[in-house]
């Protein structure tokens, strides 16, 4: 199998490690498919998440970092033809003629009334929501450092924290935790429980557990808390206050 593509994925608001990514892709003619879903809002020495790949998405799903009030999402390249390209997919396959379809295509149009919510939503992620979402990850770390290993933003990296992570012991600890946090009504999720190579999916491609140990093992000792720009610092104190306790 040869490959033609590689899609580097940003993960809990942090872009992927482009600066190593890029390179390889070069040498190797493989085109770049960056998946700033979760990266949006982030960026690399000043230089934005959906900025890095031939072509970069982006979902507006609600739990996203700039989230509609439904589903959404946006295709972002600076290539004339891919842009053509994905115009015409959008809607059906169209060609120059609406009703004369050239290709197998999608009805992937954004709704009008999702367009009109990201808007304002927009503005409010940049003037204000990134900065906040930063505020409550550093109080965060600053309240978890040193008991949980909390999660680490790379020098010249910023994150938009579409989620805030943590790694714990094992499986056992997550559990216990998730559970006496939930009967206080604190809510946390585990993103992801299942690495893709082990989804039934993709078991025919014939990567058994163990193929590859870093995801299977974060798999299971990974910990989302709760994390948006609307936070309180009373919040965030009695979040890591209920954790700690039953470290
Ligand atoms: C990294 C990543 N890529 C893609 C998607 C898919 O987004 P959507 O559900 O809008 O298609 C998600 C959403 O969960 C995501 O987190």
């Amino acid at each position: 199998m040869k490959p033609k593509a590689v899609i580097p994925v940003d993960l809990f608001g942090q872009c992927a490690g482009y600066e190593k990514i890029i390179p390889i892709a070069k040498k190797y003619g493989l085109f770049v498919i960056e998946d700033a879903a979760q990266g949006f809002g982030g960026s690399i020495n000043g230089k934005m998440a959906r900025s890095f790949g031939d072509i970069s998405i982006t979902s507006f799903f609600p739990a996203k970092p700039l989230g509609c009030y439904g589903d959404g999402g946006a295709v972002f390249t600076d290539n004339d033809d891919m842009f053509q390209l994905m115009s015409s997919i959008r809607v059906h396959g169209k060609g120059t003629m609406k009703y004369d379809n050239v290709r197998v295509g999608l009805n992937s149009r954004l709704d009008t009334i999702q367009a009109a919510i990201l808007l304002p939503k927009l503005h409010a992620f940049i003037s204000s929501e990134l900065e906040l979402r930063n505020k409550w990850a550093d109080r965060y770390n600053d309240l978890l450092k040193n008991k949980v290993k909390t999660p680490s933003v790379p020098e010249g990296y910023v994150s938009s924290w579409a989620q805030y992570t943590i790694l714990l012991d094992d499986s056992e600890q997550r559990e216990h935790i998730q559970k006496n946090l939930k009967s206080k009504g604190i809510p946390t999720n585990v993103y992801y429980t299942k690495p893709l190579h082990l989804q039934t999916v993709y078991l025919p491609l014939g990567y058994p557990k163990g193929s590859l140990p870093f995801s299977e093992e974060a798999s299971e000792r990974v910990l989302s808390l709760p994390m948006h720009p609307y936070m309180a610092e009373e919040m965030v104190t009695e979040i890591c206050t209920a954790l700690l306790a039953e470290l």
